[in-house]
Parts: C-alpha cells; structure tokens; sequence
C-alpha cells in the first residue's frame, strides 16, 4: 500500500446529506460553534489520490468532464461524515479482561479489583510475557475491527509495559500499526500508568520513568506525547508536574488522565503546564471549568468508560456552554472500556453528557483531530484533508445517525481513499 492513501479518482453523488465538507480544513470547533459543522443537503464529493478535492451542492455541480478511471458512487439517501477520530485508546494490549467484568457483577468495585493485583498490574503481567510479533497481530486485529466501525485515525498509549523494555515493546507495536499506513496513528508514553509491584511509592517509580525510559523513547522517537494516570492511589501532583515538565524539555507535550474517581487540581497543573489536552474528567469542579475554558488544553470525555463502570458522564454540556472545544473518544481498553466503538461514544455524548447530535458528531471527529494535533488531515472533509468518511445506511437526518444508537450506522467505509469490505 506504499503510503497507504489509495490511487485513482471517486466521485460521490446524489449525498443526502453531507457533513464537514469546506474549501480548507476545518479546525477545532468550540463552545457553540460545535453546531455549526457544515452540512450540505443534496450534495456531492470528489476524491482524488485519497484525499477530498471538490464537493459542493448537487444545484451546482459541474458535470463530469474526465470519466477516465472515474468511479462515480450514488449515496442517496445517506449521510456522508467525516470518520471518526479516536483521541484517546489503550487498544495495544495482550488480552481482554472479562473476569474482572463479572467480579464487578458480584460486587467488587474497580479500585478493589485494582488493589487485588488485579486490573493495570493484571494487564501489565500479561503484556509483558507477550512477544512482540504476537502483540503486533492481537492489535491489528483490533484497529482493523475499529475501522470497519468507521474509525480514521486514532492515538495508542503505552502503559501496560511498566518496564523499560515492555513499554518499548508496546510503542513499538503502535508505530509498527502507523506505519501500515492504513490509518493515522499518534503514539502516547503513558509509563506512569500504575505503580508496579516492586516499588514503594509512586515518586521513586516516576523517578525511574523520567530518568531511564523516558530518555530511550525519546531517543527511538516512539512516541508523540506524553500522559500520566494523575489520580490518588495512583499518581499525585507532584509526580505529574515532575514528569510533564521533563517530557515538554525532551520535546513531548502531555495528554493526562485526570479526575476520574477524584478532582485533584490535577486539571489546573495540566493547563498550567500546557498540556494538549486532559482525558476523562468525569468529577469536574466549577473551577476546572473555568481553568479549561481559558486556556488551549482540550477536554476529552471518554463516555464508554462512564458506561461501563457505571461512574458520572463527564459534564460535556456545562464544557460546551463554558466555551470549550470538547472532544469525544473511546479509551478502548480492556478494564474501563472494552470497546472502541465511537458511534457509541458519541451518541452517549447525547444521551448522557446533553449535547445535540452536531455537538457529539464535531467532538467525535474535528475535536478528535485538534485532540491529536490532526484538525489539517482527518476530523473534517475540507479541501486537502484525508478522504475517510462514514458512507450511512439511509436516514432521514443527520441527527438520525446519533439517535439509532445501537444500530450499524457504517453501510460503507472510505479510509484514505480506499473502500474496506
Ligand atoms: O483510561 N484510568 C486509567 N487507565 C485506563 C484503564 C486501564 C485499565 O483498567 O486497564 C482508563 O480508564
Ligand atoms: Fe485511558
């Protein structure tokens, strides 16, 4: 596949209702400019070498001058939108985790299975026997079960290694998926995800990160960014300030797990800190607001996570209406959330978090691409940017696509210019 964008030229017409398409790339939307995703009834769109060229209203289209190669699709009906954009996932890791699953059923929560052994440690002992080749095709299973669910780009994160080797052995994988080409593929050095057994304390653990790892995936250019658990039982704040401040020197900016179970001031340090974003942020104080309403970080809600271990939604209104450009994705994984389908996610954005369907749609995809620095490839259907798009089944709206949650919303797939099975 070479660079992985597709050769050749394709022309979508009769489009229902197209959403994201613009002369230049969309970037990050925020506050109430969420609702204003262009849409385009009765339109058209033109592909060429795997990137969108032209589109428009069907009113105004040119007609077909060159049918040389020309694939020319009819989407009646349908919506065309913009793939998805999935910000944050653990997908590379060694096995599911379905014991925990009904352990909670019984009644144990997720911190007490954690401090069994179970949950990161559990997935960190399984990660770590894994051979590499092994863990590379478990994972390539995964993205390519997540891009037949419409997803176009996505970040992987380290963190279940816990070890120089292991959370090399992790990034290495990510980037060897990158490097298909298929998809775009950010990378996250998340080994401050869970003090392993053998350490006494979070700060000499972090110390160790900072000091022997950190260096070595740097060096090897691993990873894109940096991202602690930054939670009690977990780690504090100074473990986070330590470790963001070393990552920015090395050249990596941060997208950190914050109040999850419990706000910290761990929002404040990340902005203070000007982290790209902060992921879950499901306990969320006035103050937080405010603090991410002035400032770039993005907040990322991670609403699969809410519903599967039954914790609050992140308040996605109250961010919305503060002004921030909020952004939806999965944290697929195997203890918190088992699941990387973003059509979901979003439409939880609107059943849970109270936003309205172009609200979750430009979180689950603009927001997702600004989340990973993306917003001039993916996220949006401009003029330039990468043609991977979500082909619907018919519906009468847009809005329909979000409110028949639990529906196969994909009848076709377009990634980079090539139509998946
Ligand atoms: O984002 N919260 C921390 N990390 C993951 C869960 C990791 C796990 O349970 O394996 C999350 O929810
Ligand atoms: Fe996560």
């Amino acid at each position: 596949m070479e660079n992985g964008f597709a050769q050749g030229r394709l022309l979508i017409k009769d489009i229902g209702h197209l959403v994201g398409f613009a002369e230049t790339p969309l970037e990050r939307m925020a506050g109430w400019d969420m609702r204003s995703m262009p849409v385009l009834e009765n339109a058209w769109l033109a592909v060429e070498d795997g990137r969108v060229v032209d589109g428009g209203a069907m009113a105004d289209f040119p007609g077909i001058a060159d049918w040389n190669g020309l694939e020319v699709l009819d989407a009646p009906g349908r919506c065309i939108l913009p793939a998805w954009v999935d910000s944050h996932t653990h997908l590379v890791h060694a096995a599911s985790r379905e014991g925990e699953f009904v352990d909670r059923i019984r009644g144990l929560s997720y911190q007490e299975i954690a401090a069994r052994g179970g949950g990161i440690l559990n997935s960190a002992r399984a990660l770590r026997e894994m051979p590499e080749d092994e863990l590379y095709a478990v994972s390539l299973a995964r993205m390519e079960r997540l891009m037949r669910m419409g997803t176009g780009a996505i970040e992987i994160k380290s963190g279940y290694g816990l070890d120089l080797e292991s959370e090399l052995k992790m990034l290495r994988v990510a980037r060897r998926l990158g490097a298909l080409g298929r998809i775009p593929v950010k990378t996250t050095f998340l080994g401050c995800h869970a003090v392993p057994e053998g350490w006494s304390d979070a700060m000499s653990y972090t110390e160790y990160m900072v000091r022997e790892v950190l260096p070595a995936v740097v060096a090897e250019g691993l990873a894109d960014h940096v991202d602690i658990f930054c939670e009690e039982g977990y780690f504090g704040l100074e473990e986070t300030r330590l470790l963001l401040e070393q990552a920015h020197l090395r050249g990596l900016p941060a997208k950190v797990h914050v109040n999850q179970f419990k706000a910290s001031g761990g929002v404040a340090l990340c902005v203070e800190q000007g982290a790209m974003s902060v992921d879950h942020l499901e306990v969320l104080r006035a103050e937080d607001v405010a603090e991410l309403a002035n400032s770039e970080t993005l907040p990322v809600a991670l609403p699969l996570c809410s519903l599967f271990l039954d914790l609050p939604f992140t308040p996605g209104r109250t961010l919305v209406d503060a002004g921030c450009a909020l952004a939806i994705a999965t944290d697929f994984n195997p203890g918190s959330a088992p699941s990387g389908n973003m059509h979901l996610a979003a439409a939880l954005g609107c059943m849970r978090m109270g936003l309205e369907p172009m609200e979750a749609i430009a979180a689950s995809t603009v927001n997702g691409a600004a989340a990973l620095g993306l917003a001039s490839e993916v996220g949006g259907l401009g003029v330039g940017q990468e043609a991977s798009l979500i082909m619907t089944r018919p519906l009468r709206s847009v809005d329909e696509a979000l409110y028949a949650f639990g529906d196969p919303l994909a009848e076709r797939v377009l990634l980079r210019g090539h139509w998946l099975d």
